[in-house]
């Protein structure tokens, strides 16, 4: 049977981090500026806590200023306003990223909106949301998962997608819109197909460009997948499986990757799949905002 391209993230990413490496490299050699990444986690979400590990090592692997503020999980929304508020008037920071999600009695909002758009790599302040969905991504901080995941698809299809139709599985405001924005942007058909969508299946084989992002484990089975399609999975789950009589933990997307591996023409693995690319897109949206700050200056 027919089996897909295996897009390599991982494989990717380390050459766009060797390539921002040598960009960050020439900016403090012509500008004796270091780029400066902040990153605030609050709590102790175990997950959360290995996503901002990872962030701290990547950037530090770019030759980036990195620095790591863990705060306590009763830590009060004043106090990381307040936080939010230095590192918004930090000459050494160019990049902000809270790690989400927070704690419950913390607005979640009100955060995202305190961190300056000039510093705003995740893309979650109304006015990067605003320019993305304006179609002026080029002037934007574009989310990170999405970003990554556009660059995989613009190396399978190219950077026009006219013609194509491209189905989301999930409408959240990390992954999901902004997802549709770029495939919009270039040219592709989009359909968003959420928990209310009716007959998801038969929308999703449809798809010539199938993104889910949805946190359901094997959700997308070949059966759902037009052959041929390129497919993304977003999907981080961590599942049980036993292995010789013990149970292990492993890491699964939202896709069924067994079967759509036999029908799709490519596919992204889980893990170094979409994950490695999230991260370099960090990376290289903080590398963007130091550049924007020595033209400022
Ligand atoms: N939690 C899960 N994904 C993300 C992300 O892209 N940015 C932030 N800040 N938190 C996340």
């Amino acid at each position: 049977m027919a089996s897909a391209v295996i897009i390599d993230g991982k494989a990717k990413a380390a050459e766009l981090s060797e390539s921002i490496a040598r960009d960050a490299a020439a900016l403090l050699a012509s500008d004796n500026l270091r780029p400066g990444l902040a990153v605030v986690i609050v709590g102790e979400d175990p997950a959360s806590q290995v996503y901002v590990r990872n962030k701290k090592r990547t950037a530090e692997n770019c030759g980036f200023h990195s620095v790591q503020h863990t705060l306590a999980p009763d830590t009060s929304q004043q106090d990381l306003l307040a936080l939010i508020d230095e590192l918004n008037n930090d000459k050494k920071i160019h990049g902000i990223l809270v790690q989400l999600p927070l704690p419950r009695h913390i607005d979640e909002l009100a955060v995202t909106q305190a961190i300056t758009p000039r510093k705003d790599v995740d893309g979650f302040h109304f006015l990067n949301i605003g320019k993305l969905t304006a179609g002026h991504s080029s002037d934007a901080f574009v989310p990170c998962t999405p970003a990554g995941c556009m660059l995989m698809i613009e190396d399978q299809l190219g950077k026009d997608l006219s013609g194509l139709n491209a189905v989301i599985i999930g409408r959240s405001n990390i992954v999901g819109k902004p997802m549709a924005s770029l495939l919009l942007q270039a040219n592709a058909t989009v359909t968003i197909c959420h928990s209310r969508t009716k007959d998801l299946k038969n929308v999703a084989r449809r798809a010539d460009i199938l993104v889910a992002a949805v946190g359901r484990a094997n959700m997308v089975s070949g059966d759902w997948i037009k052959p041929g399609a390129t497919v993304i999975d977003v999907g981080i789950n961590r599942v049980e499986i036993e292995v010789d009589g013990t149970k292990k933990s492993r890491l699964t997307g939202d896709v069924d990757f067994a079967s759509a591996v036999q029908v799709a023409g490519a596919i992204t693995p889980v893990p170094g799949g979409v994950g490695p690319m999230t991260i370099m897109m960090l990376m290289s949206n903080t590398l963007a905002s130091a550049r924007q700050a020595v033209s400022r200056d």
